[in-house]
C-alpha cells in the first residue's frame, strides 16, 4: 500500500528515491522552514529528514509543526552516530534510520503508518457460511471451530452442545449449524437462565388450558413451533434438575407432552444446547445430569476465548470487520478507515473477559471518540471506569485512595499517553527535567506503549460528527 504524500527534507537524493518508492507524491523540502510549508499544504503522511539534520533541528521542526498534523516522522541519521540516535526520538523524530543499511526499515514503517485497513477484509472471514452468518477468524482456533460447524451441520447429529465462554460467539455459531441445516425452518432460542422452572417448562413444551392457575388458554410451546428448525437452549447448565429429565426424554424419544398435556407430541426439531460453564465439572458438583450430558456430548463445537495465545491473530481481523460493519453512527465509521498498528498491539495486550462481544463493544466506542480517519491508541479505551478521571466528582469527592505514590503513577502515564509518548514534551507537561521522567518511569515500572508514537489527532469534517 502507497502513502499519499511524502515529504523529504535535504538533499540527499538517495532519500528522494527511497521516498518515492512509498509515496504517490513526493515533496522535496531544502530546510527546515520549506519543510513546514508545505507540511501545512499536503498533510504527509511521512516526513523523512535525510543525515544533515541533527536533533535540535528535528526539535525545532516538530515543535512549530501544527498539533493536527499526523506526519510520522523519520530521521536519517549517520551510521556511526550511535548512541545520539535516541536524541532525535526524544527531539519528536518517530523512527530513525541508521544510514542505508537501514531504508529497508521504511517498509514496516510505512506498514504501521497504514495500520490495518478495513479495505483489506476479503482476508479476514474464514467463511462466509451462509447469507446471513459471517464468522471471521484465520487462527487455528477459528478454523477449527468452523470446520466442527460444518461437520455437525453436514450431518443428523442431535442434540447439538456449543460450548464457550460468554460472548465467543455461540449463539452465531447455532445460527450458522441451523443456516446450513435446515435455513427455511425457524429457529428459535431460549434463555434457560432467565426463567422459573415452570415457566420455561411449558415455554418449552406448552401447557393444556387449566393445567395451572394462570392457564386460561392453551399454548404451543417453542419445541413444536421450532417445526423442522432448531430450538436452541441457551445457557443449558441453569436448567432446573427435573427439567433436565423431562429434556432428556425429549432428546431420547423424540417426543413430548405439553404441561398438563396427555397426548404424545413428535419433537422434529434439532436441539440445540450452549453452555458458558464447563458442563462435566458441573456434573461432578450434581448440578447437571450426567445422562443429559454424555447425550449432548456426541460433537461439540468448542469456541475458544479471544484471550487464548491461538486467537491473537483473530483479533485484528474482528477489529477491522467490526469499524468496517459497526451501525453505531455510520457515517463515521464509514469514513474511518483503518486501525493503527499501535491500537490493534494494545487490543492484542488485553484480556478479553467479555470476549468477542466485548471487543465489538470497544470498536463502537472507539468509532465514537476516534476524530481521524484511523482508529489511534488514543481511542482504544479498554476500562470505562477512565472516563471517570475526567469527572469532576470522582477527583473532589469521591477519593477513595489517598496513596500520593499511584497518583504519580497515573499522572505521568497519563502525561506519557497525552503526548504521545514523546518524553521531552510528557517531562515539559509534567513540569519536571527528562532524567526525572525517566528515572520516575523506572521507578513506578511503567509501560511505554510504544517508543514509536502513535498517530496525532486530525480533526474529521464537520459533517461527519452530526450524528
Ligand atoms: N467469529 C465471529 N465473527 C463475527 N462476529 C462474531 C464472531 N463471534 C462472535 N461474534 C459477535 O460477537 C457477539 C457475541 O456473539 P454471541 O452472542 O453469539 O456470543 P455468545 O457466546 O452467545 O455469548 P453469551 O454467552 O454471552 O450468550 C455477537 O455480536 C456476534 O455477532
Ligand atoms: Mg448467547
Amino acid at each position: 500500500m502507497m502513502l499519499k504524500n511524502v515529504i523529504t527534507v535535504g538533499k540527499d537524493s538517495q532519500v528522494l528515491q527511497l521516498a518515492r518508492q512509498y509515496g504517490l507524491e513526493v515533496f522535496a523540502a531544502d530546510d527546515i522552514n520549506e519543510a513546514l510549508y508545505l507540511v501545512k499544504r499536503v498533510n504527509p503522511e511521512l516526513v523523512i529528514f535525510d543525515n544533515r539534520f541533527n536533533p535540535s533541528d528535528i526539535r525545532k521542526f516538530t515543535n512549530a509543526v501544527s498539533k493536527d498534523s499526523n506526519s510520522c516522522i523519520v530521521s536519517v541519521v549517520n551510521e556511526a552516530a550511535g548512541n545520539i540516535s535516541q536524541a532525535f526520538l526524544d527531539a519528536g523524530a518517530n523512527y530513525y534510520l541508521q544510514g542505508e543499511k537501514d531504508y529497508h526499515k521504511l517498509n514496516e514503517i510505512v506498514n504501521k503508518i497504514n495500520g490495518i485497513s478495513v479495505d483489506d477484509t476479503d482476508v479476514f472471514f474464514a467463511d462466509n457460511l451462509a447469507a446471513s452468518v459471517t464468522m471471521v477468524g484465520k487462527s487455528k482456533a477459528a478454523l477449527h471451530a468452523l470446520k466442527m460447524i460444518k461437520i455437525v451441520a453436514a450431518s443428523q447429529c442431535n442434540p447439538v452442545l456449543i460450548i464457550g465462554e460468554t460472548g465467543t460467539g455461540k449463539e452465531l455459531a447455532a445460527r450458522a449449524v441451523h443456516n446450513l441445516r435446515s435455513p427455511s425452518q425457524p429457529f428459535v432460542a431460549v434463555n434457560c437462565a432467565a426463567m422459573t422452572a415452570n415457566l420455561l417448562e411449558s415455554e418449552l413444551f406448552g401447557h393444556v388450558r387449566g393445567s395451572f392457575t394462570s392457564a386460561d388458554r392453551e399454548k404451543t410451546g417453542l419445541i413444536e413451533l421450532a417445526a423442522s428448525g432448531t430450538v436452541f437452549l441457551d445457557e443449558i447448565s441453569e436448567m432446573p434438575l427435573d427439567l433436565q429429565a423431562k429434556l432428556l426424554r425429549v432428546i431420547q424419544e423424540k417426543k413430548f407432552r405439553k404441561v398438563g398435556g396427555t397426548e404424545e407430541i413428535q419433537c422434529k426439531a434439532t436441539i440445540m444446547a450452549s453452555s458458558n460453564r464447563n458442563l462435566s465439572l458441573e456434573v461432578q458438583a450434581k448440578r447437571f445430569r450426567a445422562d443429559l450430558y454424555y447425550r449432548l456430548d456426541i460433537c461439540p463445537v468448542t469456541l475458544a476465548p479471544l484471550r487464548s495465545p491461538h486467537r491473537k491473530q483473530d483479533i485484528p481481523l474482528f477489529a477491522a470487520y467490526f469499524l468496517k460493519t459497526s451501525e453505531i453512527c455510520p457515517q463515521k465509521a464509514g469514513k474511518i478507515t483503518s486501525i493503527t498498528k499501535l491500537a490493534v498491539e494494545a487490543l492484542q495486550r488485553h484480556d478479553w473477559a467479555g470476549n468477542v462481544r466485548q471487543l465489538k463493544n470497544i470498536i463502537d466506542r472507539a468509532i465514537l471518540l476516534e476524530n481521524t480517519d484511523k482508529i489511534g491508541l488514543d481511542s482504544i479505551v479498554l476500562d470505562s471506569s477512565k472516563f471517570e478521571e475526567f469527572s469532576e466528582t470522582s477527583q473532589t469527592e469521591t477519593i477513595k485512595d489517598f496513596s500520593l505514590e499511584k497518583a504519580e503513577k497515573q499522572l505521568i502515564a497519563r502525561a506519557l499517553q497525552e503526548t504521545h509518548w514523546q518524553k521531552t514534551k510528557a517531562a515539559d507537561l509534567l513540569g519536571i527535567s527528562r532524567a526525572t521522567l525517566y528515572a520516575k518511569v523506572k521507578q513506578h515500572s511503567i509501560e511505554i506503549v510504544g517508543e514509536e508514537n502513535d498517530e496525532v489527532v486530525q480533526q474529521l469534517p464537520q459533517e461527519c460528527m452530526k450524528s
